[in-house]
């Protein structure tokens, strides 16, 4: 018992803010949600027009670019940290935290709900630094990701990917398997808006 104490101090420290209402979690989770839909479609739409104009090998460079842009624009619009993450990152920034580590450690097996949608996970957390709410999505491995994420990729594409990407790990996928996640984090004044 004599270090029961102590222990019990860290404990406090860590989960000393106060918890988020329900209805406030169930309207960060809606906008987290329209967030992540804004991300990929507008994504999505980049992506295909430079497939379609430059195929994968050009496309590659309005990826690069166009990635961290809007989730750059939609942090700042919305007050919350908008961004992709993977266990096998291709973009080193997009490495995991503790908390999206073991979210998509569980997704692994099966990045799909019974009913054909992305594993969707939210959380409000109580930190040292006051609450936070966590939401994220899983991104799986469609057809078209293949070219550039795939087991067989086209050496011009291959070259392009580690030119510009020398520790990518983002290499070797098949169709289903989760690829990633959208990843939202709410914290301070954001969470009040
Ligand atoms: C034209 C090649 C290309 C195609 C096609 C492509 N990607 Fe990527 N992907 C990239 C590049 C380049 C990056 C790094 C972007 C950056 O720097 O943020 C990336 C990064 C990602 C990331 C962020 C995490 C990380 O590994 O850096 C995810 C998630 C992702 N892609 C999923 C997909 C999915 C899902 C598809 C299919 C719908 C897809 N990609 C299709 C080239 C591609």
């Amino acid at each position: 018992m004599r270090y029961a104490l102590p222990f019990l101090v860290i404990l406090a420290g860590c989960n000393g803010g106060p918890a988020l209402p329900p209805d406030r979690e169930a309207a960060l989770a809606a906008r987290s949600e329209t967030l992540a839909n804004n991300f990929q479609t507008e994504l999505q739409a980049a992506l295909k027009s430079a497939l379609a104009s430059g195929g994968p090998a050009a496309a590659i460079e309005v990826c690069a670019q166009t990635a961290p842009a809007i989730a750059r624009r939609l942090s700042t619009e919305s007050g919350a940290e908008v961004r992709r993450t993977a266990l096998q990152p291709r973009n080193p920034d997009a490495k995991p935290d503790a908390f999206e580590r073991e979210t998509m450690t569980a997704w692994r097996a099966a990045p799909l709900d019974p009913a054909g949608e992305p594993m969707v996970r939210s959380a409000a957390l109580s930190t040292d630094k006051g609450p936070a709410f966590r939401w994220m999505r899983a991104i799986p491995t469609q057809k078209m990701c293949l070219q550039c994420h795939g087991e067989a990729i086209a050496p011009d594409v291959a070259a392009a990917i580690s030119a510009r990407y020398p520790d990518d790990k983002a290499m070797g996928f098949r169709e289903g398997q989760l690829r990633g996640a959208l990843s939202i984090h709410w914290t301070g004044d954001a969470l009040k808006g």
